[in-house]
């Protein structure tokens, strides 16, 4: 399947991102709802993108209990989500509970392996005594092993999932920068094309399409840059 966009809303309020959704238009069938849209505006902002008929991402990244954990995913499915993600380092009843309540529900559950902001340091600092691209494929494997659908990755992980976990395994990149955009606070990018070449499955793309001054411009060429893509 083609790389598919994701645009990410990163906005406080309700009104401002779903304006935001206006302007983007038809190029873009996927949003990503996070923690700061979803604590601020609840599960009506899923309901009010589903009535625009949008598909999902939930991105609450669910780390608890494996019975918390299960009942969230059945809670995001239930308000309309069709994408949620679990931390991977829950461990495996906590990842195989959220994956078999995903089945259950209807409902894709992708993990999420080291956070692209902890380094060596910060994972030996929490116990962990390997590098984070260890940590990153052991995780992987782990997720996958236990029914997990794929993972959130940067796009300098993908070679080592793709080894690790094989072409079936989704891959959900963020850190992408068209070549002309400002790269903002995200240091390592890799553009459309690149993730796309590299195997992503989707990629999550944020201010390169929502602080452009043509948004619906900006998720066009972005999709003309995926299609080039073989
Ligand atoms: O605006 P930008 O394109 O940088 O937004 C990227 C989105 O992807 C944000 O919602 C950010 O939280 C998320 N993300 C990320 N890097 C990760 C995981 C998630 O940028 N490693």
């Amino acid at each position: 399947m083609p790389t598919q966009l994701i645009t990410a809303l990163d906005f406080f309020d309700m009104e401002t991102a779903l304006a935001n959704v206006d302007r983007i238009g038809p190029d873009c069938a996927w949003h990503k709802v996070g923690k700061q849209l979803f604590t601020s505006c609840g599960p009506e902002i899923v309901a009010r993108l589903k009535a625009k008929n949008k598909k999902i991402f939930l991105d609450m990244k669910y780390h608890d209990i494996p019975n918390t954990v299960a009942q969230a995913v059945t809670a995001a499915a239930k308000i309309g989500a069709d994408l949620c993600n679990v931390h991977a380092s829950g461990g495996p009843a906590m990842l195989e509970a959220a994956a078999k309540a995903g089945r259950d529900a209807g409902i894709t559950v992708i993990a999420v392996t080291v956070l692209t902001s902890m380094d060596a340091a910060e994972l030996a600092a929490v116990g962990i005594n390997a590098s984070p691209a260890e940590q990153v494929a052991r995780l992987a494997e782990l997720a996958q092993k236990c029914g997990i659908a794929g993972v959130v990755c940067s796009a300098l992980e993908l070679p080592v999932i793709r080894k690790v976990c094989g072409p079936d395994f989704l891959t959900v990149v963020p850190g992408i920068r068209p070549a002309t955009a400002s790269k903002d606070d995200q240091k390592r990018v890799m553009t459309p094309a690149e993730a796309a070449a590299a195997g992503a499955d989707f990629i999550v793309v944020g201010r390169p399409i929502t602080k452009a001054e043509d948004p619906a411009a900006a998720a066009a060429a972005i999709q003309a840059e995926l299609a080039s893509v073989k």
